[in-house]
């Protein structure tokens, strides 16, 4: 199944449950109140509302931790620790990168910037799945640490339009086996 078909379902069964609720409060309209069981129920209502947020709570805090812990967010200032660094500067319509060769199995910085405008610096694996980017700009350099799992020839792509010569913009880094080698 699709993502599109499970979001479609999920929005259905809301719609249908929204609906349901709204059929039981008209088919409860206009009995005799029970002051009671009005109390009860709205105290239960209120229980629930308070399960439910903590519940919503912990699943937010869980899937943000989950899914962000680990981002490879790099330092912006201070001294990098990646044992490997690459300098990238985009050009009008070319990427120059120093070394244009790293190994796989421990970390790159690549410390990317831009002599005119701004690109896109984006790396394609060799099967062309993008595995990383990040913006090059005039007058910043931006520190992108990437780890390559697997040796090969990566293209470099730019993913901002700069200018007639933005769709050929490409370069291309060596990704060797750590023991040196492809
Ligand atoms: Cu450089 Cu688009």
């Amino acid at each position: 199944m699709i993502l599109q078909d499970v979001v479609w379902g999920i929005a259905v069964t809301g719609i249908a449950l929204v609906a349901l609720i709204f059929v039981y409060i008209i088919s409860q309209a206009g009995k005799p109140a029970d002051e009671a069981a009005t109390r009860k129920s709205a105290q239960t209502a209120n229980t629930l509302r308070v399960w439910l947020f903590w519940i919503l709570m912990a699943g937010f805090l869980g899937g943000s931790w989950a899914t962000l812990h680990q981002f490879p967010v790099a330092r912006q200032q201070g001294p990098l620790d990646a044992a490997q660094v690459v300098e990238v500067t985009g050009h009008m319509w070319y990427w120059d990168m120093q070394p244009a060769s790293v190994k796989a199995g421990s970390a790159v910085a690549f410390r990317v910037t831009s002599a005119d405008v701004n690109h896109g610096f984006a790396l394609y694996s060799p099967d062309g799945h993008i595995v990383t980017q990040t913006q090059a700009m005039p007058g910043y350099t931006n520190t992108l640490l990437y780890t390559f799992a697997t040796p090969g020839t990566y293209t470099v792509r730019c993913l901002e339009y700069c200018g007639i010569g933005h769709a050929p913009m490409r370069g291309t880094l060596e990704v060797t086996s750590p023991t040196g080698g492809q």
